[in-house]
Parts: structure tokens; sequence; C-alpha cells
């Protein structure tokens, strides 16, 4: 069996557009919290294989309309693995200090992700052959960025600095990030992630030559080595500016954040399957305005080529049954949908 993800992302019809929502697997949930209540420290969470399979499967239990399941773990889970020191204090961002130096990092990242990859088997093995299940990664630039500038502050002006200068050394970071990136991907896949999503979440950061450089390239080069093996999505946050560059990244599909309309991007992509971009702030709203967006969303011409998602995460306050109201109209609208 196929899931409505996989087939669409394929390029073949499906009765509704296929749903999921990032971060679903989040706060916004009592039985996310509970399961984060037994862990301190985030990255033991995310390093735990069976409550990181368990928190993937609360929306998937909570909601029969998801069409997948994305597998609980952060993207800074790379910059841990090559040896950095990655921490996450409470209502603060992260915070990552360490080695800068490519060859001082570890090279087998592969055995520190390891319970990643067991969290996704142990998933395949709970979730019904009609659903897709999402591995992820950060993209080069974003991992970088964090990596570099420490923390989320200016900016990441210290990182947007080293992509603009684009010494040998921050070149010898760029590749080797993306060797990492495309093994771990590579490894999900192995275990039973059909799709793999790569976040650039500070693409818009950057100008032109240093956006192609640091966002473009390695991405088209991830992409390249995945589409054989997964359906690959590809999330330049904030980054239209740069539109007229997105079609080298030979992606299955892109996300589109909430700041921009999904017709404008079909204009400029009029072959790609898009996923968004509902404002994720709609569902702190009321049941009457989230089924008015969430229509207005599945009645665009595009509705045969898109993937319904939220343009950024689930807000962590949230309430549970605005996710259902969500669904729901997504649900129904199947009837009208050709
Ligand atoms: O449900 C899912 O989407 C799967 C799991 C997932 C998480 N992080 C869990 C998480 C995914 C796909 C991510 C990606 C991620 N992590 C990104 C890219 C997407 C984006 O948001 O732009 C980034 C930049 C990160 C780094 C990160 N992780 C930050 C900046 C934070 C703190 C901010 C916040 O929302 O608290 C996190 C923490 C984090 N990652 C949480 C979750 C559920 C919340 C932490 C908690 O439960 O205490």
């Amino acid at each position: 069996m196929t899931s409505r993800l996989q087939l669409k992302l394929s390029g073949k019809a499906t009765d509704r557009p296929p749903v999921w929502l990032m971060r679903q697997a989040g706060r916004f949930h009592p039985n996310y919290r509970a399961i984060r209540a037994n862990f301190n420290n985030f990255m033991d969470f995310c390093n735990n294989s069976q409550a990181a399979s368990d928190a993937t499967m609360v929306p998937i239990d909570a909601y029969p309309e998801l069409d997948a399941a994305i597998i609980f773990s952060d993207i800074l889970t790379i910059p841990q693995a090559l040896g950095m020191n990655v921490i996450f204090t409470a209502g603060d961002g992260p915070k990552i200090s360490g080695e800068l130096n490519p060859r001082h990092w570890q090279n087998e990242t592969i055995n520190q992700l390891k319970p990643t990859y067991d969290a996704i088997r142990l998933t395949r093995k709970r979730l019904s052959n009609h659903k897709s299940l999402i591995g992820f990664c950060g993209a080069p630039w974003t991992l970088l960025a964090y990596m570099i500038n420490g923390q989320n502050k200016n900016e990441f002006a210290q990182a947007r600095a080293a992509a603009q200068a684009h010494t040998q050394e921050y070149q010898d970071q760029l590749h080797t990030i993306t060797q990492h990136v495309i093994k771990h991907a590579q490894r999900q896949v192995e275990a039973g992630a059909d799709t793999i999503m790569l976040f650039d979440s500070w693409a818009g950061l950057l100008s032109e030559e240093a956006f192609l450089q640091s966002v473009i390239t390695p991405l088209t080069h991830i992409a390249q080595t995945l589409r054989p093996i997964a359906g690959v999505i590809v999330f330049m946050r904030s980054s239209t500016q740069h539109l007229k560059h997105w079609h080298h990244v030979p992606a299955n599909a892109f996300q589109v954040d909430f700041s921009s309309h999904l017709m404008d991007i079909h204009k400029a992509l009029p072959n790609h399957i898009l996923q968004g971009n509902l404002d994720p702030a709609i569902l702190l709203t009321n049941d009457h305005t989230i089924i008015e967006h969430t229509q207005r969303i599945m009645q665009l011409p595009i509705s045969n080529q898109l993937i319904f998602n939220l343009g950024h995460g689930v807000l962590p306050n949230t309430r549970p049954e605005a996710i259902q109201t969500l669904l729901s109209t997504i649900e129904q609208y199947q009837v009208q949908y050709v």
C-alpha cells in the first residue's frame, strides 16, 4: 500500500490533498507533554528511541485524518553527533558550542544517530501501511548558522559573515555538513522513512550570491542523491525573494511559508507540488475562522498539486480541538474534490 502523500509526491491523483502538520508532535498536545515530562534534557528525549516513537505516534493516534507521521527528533542532532554541545533551556532557543574545524568533527556520526533510526524502525511497525513516515534533516546552511553563531542572535550575523566571506574553511564546513546530511537522510530511508524533508529555516537571511552558494548548491546535491530512494520535500523558509532559483533543487515538493501566496509560488513553479501554508496563528482563533481559512486554501485551483500543511509549526498554545476542526474540514472537502 502507499499513502496519499507518496502518491502526491510521485505526481499521481488523490481523492483529497494529503495532510500532515509541521510540529504535529509537539507541546500543544497533553500526551506529548506527558512523554516530555520524563526528560529534563530535550536532546535526551530525541535520543531515546521508544520515547521518540511514542511522541511520533501521539498525533497519529489522536487524528486519524493525518496522512503522515514525522519522526520525532530535532535538526540539531547532527551537530551533537559531530561532537558539539547542544543545550536547550526552557523558554530560550538552543545554544551550540564546540569545534568548528571539520577535521575535528566525529566521522562516525551515524553511530550517534542510531536512536533515530531505531525510532523509525519501531514507528514503521506501529504505523498503518496507508500512512507515510517522514524523516528529516536540517539543511547545511541552517545547521551551520546554529553551529557558527552559537544561537539565534542578531539574525545569525556571525554565520552570515562566514557565508558571505566564503573562505576555504567555510567551504570545508559546508561540504562536510552536506555529506553528513546525506548520510543521515539515507540511513533514515533504510530504516523505513519513505519521505525526507529538508529544513532550511534560515535560508531567507542570505543575499543572492550567498543563497546560491550555501542554500541552492548543497540542497541540489542532497535532493539529487535522495530522489531515487525517497520523496523529497524542501523548505527554504522566507526566501521567495530568490524564488527564481528554487527550481534548480530537484525536490518533489516545496514547502511554502504562511507569508506567501500559494498561487504566486505556483505561477513561478507551475509543475511542482506545493506544501503549505495555513498560518499556524489561525489555529489560535475560533472554529468559524479556522474553517473559512482552510476552505480558502482547499478551493485554490491548485488543490490537485497541494499537500495541505501549515506555513510553519503548530504553536504550543494551540487547542487540540482546533487541529480536529482543521482536519475535519479537509476530510469533508473530499466530496467536492475531483
Ligand atoms: O513534529 C515535528 O515536526 C517533528 C519534530 C521536529 C522538532 N523540531 C521537534 C521539536 C522537527 C521537524 C523540528 C525541526 C527543527 N528544529 C527546526 C526546523 C523547523 C523550524 O522550526 O523552522 C529548527 C530550526 C529546530 C531547532 C529547534 N528545536 C528550536 C529553535 C527549538 C526551540 C523553539 C521551540 O519551538 O521550542 C527546538 C525545540 C523543539 N524541537 C521542540 C520540538 C517538539 C519543543 C521543545 C520541547 O518540547 O521542550
